[in-house]
């Protein structure tokens, strides 16, 4: 197929462009570079610009043919999205409605969208399924969730055949050490406690240890950036005109800030000073996966389910990147 993968010379959809070419895809990638790396895309692959541009889109689209559209492109930072919700409100939402609106003057009617686990808010059940209802707790996950509401919408109205892949915790780095994951500023536990073991950050803060959680820090549940990429390229095959498929990506184990700590202490092989600071607003104690509907209707289940060979993939990256991708 010929795909356009917006956002995709950030950290999920860059690897995703690499599982999509490995498996034959014609890969187009449509980034405006405000949080992407231009050497995370393959070369003759980019086309700079914005998810706002309607025109040079529906342009885009048409000129290369594009059968489906991969939407990663998104600003993705909790904390910033409660201070600054209207940029989430303008690029998250505004700007997908530009781009289904670019996908229907250009007759694309097939799109695979990056949704999250923020969508939920504080689930009540954990592990938590699709049908939890989802109460977002913040501007980014409420953003996200809107977008579901309106691909459902444009699948009754229009026929469009979509796939909402909710992710858990991205991370990781793809396996081979091609790819990584560079954020400016850094607030993901991994990489910044990974900083910690290069020697760039004196400290990691675990925010809070009272938790009503078995030591007390959140459980998140990390899913390898590579296999996110291979649920997204098996999520292509099962598109249907009108319809909308829904679908938590993890692994279905939860591990909690401490234990990542130590899988990082043991994959570097260095000291990893901690203190322990107040709880972060926002933050769910426990978010976990029920991720058998992917593994029933893709027939995907995560190749790393360890979180020691998760953050295996991660320093090894780190360690040869120490700069993120300007290194
Ligand atoms: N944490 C720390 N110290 C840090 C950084 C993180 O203790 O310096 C803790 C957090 O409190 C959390 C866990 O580590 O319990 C993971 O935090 P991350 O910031 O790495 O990830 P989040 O779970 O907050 O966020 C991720 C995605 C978001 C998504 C969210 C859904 O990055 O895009 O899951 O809850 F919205």
């Amino acid at each position: 197929m010929k795909i356009l993968v917006t956002g995709g010379a950030g950290y999920v959809g860059s690897h995703a462009v690499k599982a999509l070419v490995a498996a034959g895809h014609e890969v187009w990638v449509y980034d405006n570079l405000s949080r992407g790396h231009q050497a995370a895309v393959p070369p003759g692959r980019l086309i700079v610009g914005e998810l706002a541009d309607r025109n040079h889109l529906a342009a885009v689209m048409r000129t290369r043919k594009i059968d489906a559209v991969m939407h990663f492109a998104a600003l993705a930072y909790v904390g910033e999205s409660v201070e600054k919700p209207e940029l989430y409100y303008r690029n998250n939402v505004v700007g997908t409605l530009v781009l289904l609106e670019a996908m229907r003057a250009a007759d694309v009617s097939q799109i695979v969208f990056s949704s999250t686990t923020a969508t939920y808010g504080v689930p009540q059940r954990v592990p938590t399924p699709e049908d939890e209802p989802q109460r977002p707790v913040n501007p980014y996950g409420f953003t996200k969730f809107v977008i579901e509401r309106v691909l459902d919408d444009y699948a009754q109205a229009h026929g469009l055949a979509f796939a909402a892949l909710r992710y858990f915790n991205a991370a990781g780095c793809s396996a081979d050490g091609t790819l990584g994951e560079d954020h400016d500023p850094e607030t993901h536990l991994i990489p910044i406690t990974l900083q910690v073991a290069l020697g760039q950050r004196p400290q990691i803060t675990i925010f809070g240890d009272d938790w009503p959680t078995p030591d007390g820090t959140c459980v998140r549940d990390y899913v390898h950036v590579d296999d996110l990429a291979a649920a997204h390229a098996a999520a292509l095959a099962h598109l249907r005109p009108g319809r909308g498929l829904k679908l938590n990506l993890g692994t279905g184990r939860g591990h909690s800030v401490r234990e990542v700590v130590e899988a990082c202490r043991k994959a570097t092989g260095h000291v990893i000073p901690c203190q322990v600071g107040p709880r972060r607003p926002g933050d769910p104690p426990m978010l976990v996966a029920d991720a058998s509907a992917a593994k029933r209707i893709l027939g995907w289940s995560p190749r790393f389910v360890m979180i020691e060979s998760i953050v295996e993939t991660a320093w090894r990256w780190h360690k040869a990147h120490p700069r993120g991708y300007s290194s």
